[in-house]
This record gives C-alpha cells, structure tokens and sequence, in this order.
C-alpha cells in the first residue's frame, strides 16, 4: 500500500479547527480507496511557538518539512506577534525557500455557494487564478531610511527577475492549453513603468509559442470591475504576487465566501515540496469557537489529492463540498447555517463515500 507522508502546519486562530476537518476527509478517502494511506506529522510551529521559543519554527524546521510528500497548511498570523513577522518566519519562507512559485486558486462557483452577485451562474464563475508566488512585490526588498527623521524615505522594492517572470508566465500558458481555455494577463503597465511593461512584454513574448491560446491583458483595477460586472471573460488568469492575493480575496467573495477558497503552492518540479492552504487567515474575530467554515480547506485537501496523483478523489472531495451547500444540512454561520466546524467535516465525510463512486 502507499503511504502518502504529509506535513501538518495548522498553525493559528482557526487554523488548526479547519485543518482537523481536512484531515478527516483525506483519511476517509484512503480509507475507501484502500490502495493508499496518509501519514500526517504535525508541527505546532506558529504564534504561540513563538511566544515560548521566540521563533516561528525549529531552526532545522525546513530541512524537517523538505522530506514530506506535501505540506498541509492551515493559517497563520494572530494579534500579539507583529504580521510581518509571523508571516516571513513560518508561511512567505515556506513559499519562498521551497520556491513554491506557482500559487493556484481556483475561483469557482459551486451549486450552492452563496454568490452576491445577481443573475451570475455557475458558467459565469469558473476561472483558475495563477499568482506569481516567488517574488514581485512579495521580494523582501527594500530599505527604511533616517529613520524617524523628518526626510525619512522607506522603500518596498518589487523584484521581477527574467527567470521568475518567465516561469509563471509559461506555466499559465501551459495550463489554458491543456485545458483549452483562454488565458487572462493581469497588470499595470500605465503606472509601474519598469515592472509591469516588462511583465507585458514577457506575456507577449512568451505567447509566440502559444498561438493556439486565446489571450486577453487587463489593467488590475479594470480586472476588479469585471470581475463583478463580467466575471464570466475570465478563465484562465496570470497575475503578481500581490494583484494575484487581492484578486482572489475578491474572488473568494464572488465565490461563495472566504470560507470555501482554496490554494495550492506549487513547486512544479517537485525538487521541494508543496504546500496545501485556504486563501483565508487565522480570523481572530471567530477563532476558538468552532464556527469556522471548513470548506476552504477541504478544497485544499482536494487540490493535495489531485498534486499526489489521485485525481478520482480529489474530484470526489469537490463533489462532496458540493454536495454538502446544495443539501444544507450542515453549514457553518458565514453559509447562513448553525452548524459547526466539524459537523461540517462530518457531512462530507458521509457524501464522500456517494461522490467517490459518481466520479469513478
Ligand atoms: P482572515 O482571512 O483571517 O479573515 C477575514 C474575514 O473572513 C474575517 O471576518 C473572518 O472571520 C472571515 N473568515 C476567514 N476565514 C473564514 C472561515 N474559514 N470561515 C468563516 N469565516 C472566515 O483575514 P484577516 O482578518 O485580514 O487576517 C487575520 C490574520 O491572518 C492576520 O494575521 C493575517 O496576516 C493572517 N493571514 C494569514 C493567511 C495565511 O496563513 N495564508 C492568509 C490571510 C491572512
Ligand atoms: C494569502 C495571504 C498571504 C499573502 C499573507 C498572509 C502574507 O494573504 O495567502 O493570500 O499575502 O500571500
Ligand atoms: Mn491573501
């Protein structure tokens, strides 16, 4: 039998309430498929780490996680350890040292999802979004001078390499090809005048290889008008680092809510591991009462067991998730249920063993 080694990150806040639901879905999947098991190791590395230890994870912890076949994340960041901070010491060094270059958000409506939008369908939501996820604006780079001083100056530099823009650029179009849909460039040309036109051009460049793909360049703040007004021109989307995390945080909401988007940070690779996560955070304003939608990471679990090459159940996973909004048996408060966190996890559990055997 094949045992499947993941790393267990559930880090902050609603983290570690999601991450158990997720948990219990992917063991029941192997459980019915009987041909392969997980072995989860958790790491209680996280803001309550770092109050004890004064550091976000063991010294060693990369050369820790670098073994696993994928890394299983839930949140991270909690009032008490400054953002910047939590975050380049557990969840941006991950990405950034496991070059995790590609993160892959599926923004989708599924039947039952609560879309704000009125008379958009299920047809009209349905797009992938590619977000450049090694550098851009998320570089690092930058200074912070005379301090204090009245000509203090501070500089957040983004770093858009030949390479890294290259890459993300490629991998997009790879992806409309194989899925035979038209791919999307999201930028700003018109006011970042170094590294936006080198973005476009690249996206031109590299497209020369792609007749076959049907493309489309936005401007990041038309992108968001339409992504309201017309969600339905999108389909496949490439975008930085940072339009890529605020376009599907709006995404998310078209979508069904927070609570239902998932990522994947990807190595493409495979030289390190990749890293399974909700798009949401630690959400402090509801963490420690069992309310937290779990959905989100489920569909993460789902994008986990497509990457491990199980497919049929990753499929299988989504189609549960579906399952559970059309029914409303059990949802959690944002959905407008009254259900808890893990009466949600059980309720999938129970329609994965139907939609296992639908998506065979
Ligand atoms: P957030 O995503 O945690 O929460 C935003 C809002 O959405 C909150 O009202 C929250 O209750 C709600 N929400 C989020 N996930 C939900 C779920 N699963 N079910 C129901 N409601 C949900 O964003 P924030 O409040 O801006 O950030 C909180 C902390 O999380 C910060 O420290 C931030 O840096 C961090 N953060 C971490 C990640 C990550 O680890 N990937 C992502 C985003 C934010
Ligand atoms: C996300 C998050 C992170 C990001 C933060 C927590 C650094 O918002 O995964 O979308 O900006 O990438
Ligand atoms: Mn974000």
């Amino acid at each position: 039998m094949k045992t499947y080694r993941i790393a267990v990150i559930p880090g902050d806040g609603i983290g570690p309430e999601v991450i158990a639901e997720g948990i219990k879905v992917l063991n029941r999947a192997a459980e019915l498929d009987a041909s392969f098991r997980f072995e989860f190791v958790t790491f209680p590395w996280g803001c309550e780490y770092y109050a004890k230890h004064g550091k976000m994870m063991d010294d060693d912890g990369m050369e820790k996680l670098r073994s696993f076949d994928a890394i299983y994340l839930g949140a991270v960041g909690y009032p008490g350890v400054p953002d910047h901070i939590s975050l380049w010491g557990l969840l941006l060094r991950i990405r950034k040292e496991f070059d995790q270059y590609v993160n892959i958000r599926p923004i989708q409506l599924l039947d039952g999802a609560p879309c704000p939008l009125k008379d958009a369908s299920k047809a009209d939501i349905d797009m992938l979004v590619i977000r450049e996820n090694s550098e851009g604006e998320y570089a690092g780079a930058g200074d912070w001078l005379f301090k204090g001083k009245p000509e203090e100056v501070v500089l957040q530099t983004g770093v858009f390499s030949r390479k890294g823009t290259e890459r993300i650029i490629r991998y997009a179009y790879e992806t409309a090809r194989r899925l035979n849909k038209s791919l999307t460039s999201i930028s700003k040309g018109n006011a970042l005048n170094y590294s936006m036109v080198f973005w476009d051009q690249v996206f031109e460049e590299v497209g020369r290889d792609y007749p076959d793909v049907q493309t489309y360049s936005y401007l990041v703040d038309a992108a968001a008008m339409f992504m309201i007004k017309q969600p339905q021109r999108f389909e496949v989307v490439v975008t930085s680092n940072l339009f890529g995390d605020i376009l599907t945080d709006l995404g998310a909401a078209i979508a069904g809510g927070l609570g239902l988007a998932a990522g994947a940070n990807v190595n493409p690779d495979r030289t390190y591991p990749s890293m399974f996560e909700p798009i949401h955070g630690s959400a402090p304003d509801i963490a420690g009462r069992g309310i937290a939608n779990p959905l989100a990471a489920v569909w993460s679990a789902s994008q986990l067991l497509d990457f491990l090459g199980q497919e049929r159940w990753g499929k299988a996973v989504l189609q549960a998730v579906e399952q559970v909004m059309v029914e409303r048996v059990a949802l959690t408060p944002d959905m407008g249920g009254t259900a808890s966190t893990s009466e949600v996890g059980d309720r999938v559990v129970t329609a994965l063993a139907a939609s296992s055997v639908a998506a065979k």
